[in-house]
Parts: C-alpha cells; sequence; structure tokens
C-alpha cells in the first residue's frame, strides 16, 4: 500500500486491489498530455461557478472523481478536512497530490468499499469515460445512502456545442469521444442507481469573461461574468447535475427536485 492508501484503509477495497492501474496506458497517456493545459488553466478552474448547495458542507466525507490537477481538491478541504482526489493520470494525480489527498484509480471501477463518501463529485469525467453507465453506477455504490452526487456533463443544449463537437472532431480531444448529455439523459441514467435528480443547471468551464479581459480590473471582468450568467441555460458549455441517493430520504424520496 502506498502511503495515502495507508491513511484510507476504512474505504479502500481490500479485494478490488487498493489502487486500480487498469485504466489503459492510452487513456491514461491521452490524460498525461492534456495535464499541462490543465495545470496552466488551473488559476481559472478555481472559479468553478457552482450554487452553494452543489458544495459539500462541513464535516462531509468528500470524493472527487476524476480529480484533474486537483483544483477542487483544494476548494473543498477549505469546507471539510475530508476530502479525497481520484484520477486516472499519473501527471494529474502528483499535481492534485499537492492539494490534498490523491488516488490513483478508475471511475469505472473505483478502489472504494460501498457507501464511502457523503458527497462525491465528478465534473467532465464520465461524458470520456467508455462506460459511462458503469462510472455513475461506481459513484452511487461508494455513496452513502441519502448522500449527494454532482456530476458536470457537456450541455447538449448549449449554443456552444457545435462549436466544441467541431472541435472535439478536429483535435481528436478525448480519443474522440466526448458525449454531450441533455437533463433527461442524465436523470434516466441516474435512476437506474437509486440516484433522484435535486437540481440541475448549466455552468461553464469555457474561459471567464474576467480571463478573456485580463487588461481591464479584476472587479470589472467580475461584473461582466455575473451579467452573463443570465444566459446561462443558453451558453453555459456545461451542465451539472445534484443527485441524492436514495435510501436515507423521507416519503417524497421519488419525487425529482425539479420542476
Ligand atoms: C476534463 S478533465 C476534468 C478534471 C476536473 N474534474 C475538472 O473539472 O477540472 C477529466 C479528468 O478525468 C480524468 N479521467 C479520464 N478518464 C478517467 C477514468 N477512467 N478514471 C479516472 N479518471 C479519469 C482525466 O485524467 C482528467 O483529469
Amino acid at each position: 500500500m502506498t502511503p495515502v492508501e495507508e491513511q484510507h484503509t476504512e474505504v479502500i477495497d481490500p479485494v478490488r486491489g487498493a489502487v486500480d492501474r487498469t485504466t489503459s496506458s492510452e487513456v491514461r497517456e491521452l490524460w498525461n498530455r492534456e495535464s499541462a493545459k490543465y495545470l496552466a488553466r488551473s488559476a481559472a478552474l478555481r472559479d468553478f461557478p457552482l450554487p452553494s448547495e452543489f458544495l459539500p458542507r462541513p464535516g462531509e466525507k468528500v470524493l472527487d472523481a476524476g480529480c484533474g490537477s486537483g483544483n477542487c481538491v483544494r476548494m473543498y478541504r477549505e469546507i471539510t478536512p475530508d476530502v479525497c482526489g481520484l484520477d486516472c493520470s499519473d501527471a494529474m494525480i502528483r499535481a492534485a497530490a499537492r492539494c490534498g489527498t490523491a488516488v490513483q484509480g478508475d471511475v469505472q471501477r473505483l478502489p472504494f468499499i460501498n457507501a464511502s463518501f457523503d458527497y462525491v463529485a465528478s465534473q467532465l469525467v464520465i461524458n470520456h469515460v467508455v462506460d459511462s453507465r458503469g462510472a455513475l453506477a461506481e459513484l452511487s455504490r461508494v455513496t452513502k445512502p441519502g448522500g449527494r452526487i454532482v456530476v458536470a456533463v457537456p450541455n447538449w443544449l448549449s449554443c456552444v456545442s457545435p462549436m466544441r463537437v467541431v472541435m472535439l472532431k478536429l483535435r481528436r480531444y478525448g480519443l474522440g469521444r466526448c458525449r454531450h448529455y441533455t437533463l433527461s439523459t442524465l436523470r434516466r441514467e441516474g435512476s437506474a442507481h437509486d440516484l433522484v435528480v435535486r437540481r440541475a443547471t448549466a455552468v461553464r468551464k469555457l474561459p471567464t469573461a474576467r480571463n478573456w479581459l485580463r487588461a481591464i480590473p479584476t472587479w470589472v471582468g467580475y461584473e461582466l461574468d455575473q451579467l452573463l450568467h443570465v444566459f446561462y441555460p443558453l451558453w453555459g458549455g456545461d451542465l451539472a447535475v445534484l443527485f441524492e441517493k436514495r435510501g436515507a430520504l423521507g416519503g417524497d424520496e421519488d419525487r425529482d427536485g425539479l420542476p
């Protein structure tokens, strides 16, 4: 066991192997190459504009599955101390280890025992994997009943989708594989794994107005960002969904939180 795994013996699955390195070397290599871009963008990504109810609560045990360079691990640790990042890429996991606990593994076969976490985040990850339903099943498996899962995926209904699809094809990004989702797809796939949608919002991991307009003072860029939020349902490139896992809920557990 690595020192990180030793710290997490209570959640690491002894049967699956402490750390699952089964992700194909092709996929690992792809994300190792992508890591340079993520590290360069890390300052911008820290501003991920999720509403507060999408964030973990103090005292919760948190997993960030597909944590990339660890920006969210660092952000979540400002809220609660028990945060674990997981990623398949060697380069990403090295960067994430500077932000907190980081375990190498595959989101399609998480190396944790059932019901290990109160809150699980997986942003822009399941859209890249071969078995995205299997990944959602795994996220659900490691979440405690009544726990929350935040999944962000490319938003099919965004006005930036056509442009992004063309760019992905040109760059063969994600080995040419990057799914786009609608809310109803995620709702259907989640309900197969005991997950009920509580809230959804369009978000954006594209460059912010602040980054485009670096030349002007930060607060002006911030105000412009706020203005652009008004158009998120149309322009938000990504869709974030807050799921609650069935089990510890009251009588309304099957009722979707959305209109
Ligand atoms: C688009 S990045 C998103 C990173 C981070 N969640 C964020 O929002 O900034 C996708 C991340 O998922 C990781 N990833 C891709 N396939 C994976 C898999 N099968 N298991 C675990 N991580 C994976 C990649 O290494 C990469 O760090």
